[in-house]
């Protein structure tokens, strides 16, 4: 008997039982274990109904992705799935926990289905850029209304048992007691009652939908992504076509999204958020501390933001500032915050007012003594966060762990202040911290392993993508960015305008341009960086022309003018006719001849670039793995996830290209700023990819 499937006998209903944990997910032996199942109960003269069901906290949770786009191992679900429309005994699906993706479609091809109160089905597909490949996208809208299996399907987003009952997606909810000996006990009632073997592929879908206007819609919503699209035209066919064809229709419209660059890119980013907390020398099973109640110092920005993460994850947590009007400022910036979510109506007031209640701040440093974690985020100055570190040693209790959110200081120097190194670890929030996902983790040279695998195991619960980073001069993140913007403004001196080099990157898929962005930051903020820079690295060369920006209090958006106007109280850049004139004054100057410049090569230079530190990175050690940069990307810098990440994306492209650019960009001006990875002259000549 099929371990992954046992069959079993109960008052005269077969039960087959998915069990393949975690999730159940349906792959290959799970697959053949089912079909097994059903051939089985079909012969077997005692068995009158059959019931699938999931063993542990769910029906299941869809496909084994590991197999999407390999060769197609048998038997496939479309298989399992013509052997239930051939049962002649009723089918049932009992569905605890969740029925996502194929372990929705394995119900959908039962006869009936049952669920636990607090189950969840959905069709979560085009998360991965792919579509519901094995009948969902012809079952669903024939037994839900069209619109509303277009949305789920087009979303991914799951409904719950009670809205599945009302849509016919359910044929009951089990309130009260087991589900197994109730989903027993309602198959045998379906005998006796001779209740019709009611096989979905049989009904009409009932279209109550313009497609026109529905294309128009999902295609509007779905910028850079094929699959939504895709999913209407199935449905269409699904209202259109018998079941057969659309099925085919279907399978063909599968086979030709998960061929496609972005379904390959949204794969490896959901593998790659899975790997980021996987550590090396750091075993899975490494104890972590328990973090019960935390302390933030310093109520700006960057501290308020952190303490809302949080109290979002219901952890009660002391923020102090060294004024009282420092810290009302803050306390006032985070209600404001937290108000406007409540008047978008994403967060109930109750909601609201309990996160404010586990908030509590105080002047007094003393009140983080009984903190489990500290996470400091004061003012950007190695010998403040020196003091900062001294004196929490000496309050801190044993045990507690000291994190800094510094973005640009070493974080061994910071830890040196205390007695205790190994209780010191880097956590770079991202701003605003409470929405942006990415969380690196710096290692210092001293810290414990336990402290780092406490740390990671923080960042999951604060809902974060934590990404392991060692120590150096901005991180990992941070690091690479200064390659895309050295790169960005040599643009300008070359020929490009702020408008071109924004609106190529844009087009390709970036959230904004770098001159958008830089806008955003406030260019004070990248000239003071700049000028720190220059004096402790002589080898650090830059495009001049953003100094000219800066040197007329043009910081940006925070003062209605930067590398673009705006226009009060609206974020919108407008190109400026004095910056372009500017800038050909500049270049005159300077002695650079302007040129055409394709938005082709402005991509290459700005993403290679961030490729080719990314590489440096790797073979330093810095980041564990190619996909951790390629998270820190995706989740901290706009980073279009259909690309993959920079990584990813070079690998897309070859490496042998990416070099091949890159020693084409060694000739231009500036070229001798280019300096070609080794590991990533080494893999193109391998033929191998990052990412291997
Ligand atoms: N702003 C960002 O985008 C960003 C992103 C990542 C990391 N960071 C880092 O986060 C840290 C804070 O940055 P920010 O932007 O929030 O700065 P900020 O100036 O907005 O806030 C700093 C706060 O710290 C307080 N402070 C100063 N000394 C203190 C002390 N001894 N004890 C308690 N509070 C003290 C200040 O009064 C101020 O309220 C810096 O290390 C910065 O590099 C900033």
């Amino acid at each position: 008997m099929s371990e992954v499937a046992p069959y079993a006998v109960r008052d005269g209903v077969a039960v087959i039982t998915l069990n393949n944990p975690p999730v159940n997910g349906l792959g290959n032996a799970l697959r053949a274990g089912i079909l097994q199942g059903l051939q089985r109960a079909d012969g077997d003269a005692n068995v009158k109904a059959v019931v699938l069901i999931g063993a542990g906290k769910a029906f299941s949770g869809g496909a084994d992705i590991r197999e999407f786009g390999k060769p197609r191992a048998r038997p496939d679900l479309w298989e399992v799935n013509e052997a239930q429309d051939a049962m002649k005994k009723p089918l049932v699906a009992a569905i605890s926990g969740f029925a996502l993706g194929g372990g929705l479609e394995l119900a959908l091809a039962c006869h009936y289905r049952l669920a636990t109160p607090k189950a969840q089905l959905g069709l979560p597909e085009v998360k991965l850029g792919i579509l519901p490949g094995s009948g969902g996208t012809q079952r669903l809208p024939r037994i839900v209304p069209v619109s509303k299996a277009v949305q789920m399907m087009a979303t991914g987003n799951p409904i719950s048992a009670e809205e599945a009952l009302q849509l016919g997606l359910v044929d009951e909810i089990v309130q009260n007691g087991e589900l197994l000996p109730a989903a027993v006990v309602y198959a045998n009632k379906l005998v006796q009652e001779k209740k019709p073997l009611r096989r979905i592929r049989d009904l009409q879908a009932k279209p109550d939908v313009d497609f026109k206007r529905v294309r128009e819609e999902v295609g509007k919503a779905s910028r850079g992504y094929p699959a939504p699209l895709e999913i209407v035209a199935c449905v269409e066919a699904a209202v259109t076509k018998p079941f057969d064809q659309g099925r085919q229709f279907e399978r063909e419209r599968f086979a030709h999204l998960v061929q496609t660059s972005e379904s390959a890119a949204l794969r490896h980013a959901f593998f790659a958020e899975r790997q980021t907390t996987k550590i090396p020398d750091v075993p899975e099973d490494t104890p972590a501390r328990q973090i019960k109640k935390a302390a933030v110092l310093g109520a700006g920005t960057m501290g308020g933001g952190i303490a809302m993460c949080f109290a979002n994850a219901g952890i009660p947590v002391t923020i102090t500032d060294t004024t009282r009007e420092a810290l009302e400022r803050g306390i006032g910036r985070i209600r404001e915050n937290y108000a406007g979510t409540v008047q978008k109506g994403r967060l109930k007031q109750e909601e609201m007012d309990k996160r404010m209640a586990l908030i509590h701040p105080t002047t007094e440093l003393e009140a983080v003594r009984d903190a489990d974690i500290i996470v400091e985020a004061v003012f950007e100055r190695l010998d403040v966060k020196q003091e900062v570190f001294r004196k929490l040693d000496g309050i801190a209790k044993p045990g507690a762990i000291l994190a800094t959110n510094t973005s640009t200081l070493d974080v061994n120097k910071i830890a040196a202040a205390t007695k205790r190194p190994q209780e010191v670890i880097g956590t770079h929030f991202f701003s605003p911290a409470n929405v942006m996902r990415l969380l690196e983790v710096v290692r210092a040279e001293k810290t414990a392993k336990d402290v780092l695998a406490t740390t990671m195991k923080l960042g999951k619960t604060l809902k974060k993508v934590p990404v392991v980073s060692r120590v150096c001069d901005g991180f990992i993140g941070n690091r690479m960015l200064e390659k895309y913007v050295q790169q960005s403004l040599f643009l300008l001196d070359e020929g490009a305008t702020p408008q071109q080099v924004d609106g190529a990157l844009q087009k390709w898929g970036m959230a904004m341009g770098p001159f958008t962005m830089y806008d955003m930051a406030g260019n004070d903020i990248g000239w003071e960086i700049r000028k720190r820079r220059a004096k402790e690295r002589p080898d650090f060369v830059y495009g001049k022309f953003a100094d000219r920006i800066a040197e007329n209090d043009w910081f940006g958006q925070k003062t209605g003018r930067g590398w673009y106007r705006y226009e009060p109280g609206n974020r919108k850049p407008i190109p400026d006719r004095e910056v372009e004139d500017m800038l050909a004054k500049y270049r005159q100057e300077m002695g650079y001849k302007p040129r055409a410049i394709s938005d082709e090569e402005i991509v290459e230079r700005c993403i290679y670039a961030l490729a080719n530190e990314g590489a440096h990175i790797l073979e330093e050690g810095i980041a564990l793995r190619a996909s951790d940069i390629d998270m820190v990307y995706l989740t901290g810098y706009g980073f279009p996830p259909y690309r993959g990440g920079p990584m990813f994306y070079a690998d897309t492209v070859g490496l042998d290209k990416v070099l091949a650019a890159i020693e084409r960009f060694r000739e231009g001006y500036h070229g001798d700023q280019w300096k070609p990875a080794p590991l990533l002259a080494r893999l193109a000549r391998e033929g191998k990819r990052f990412n291997d």
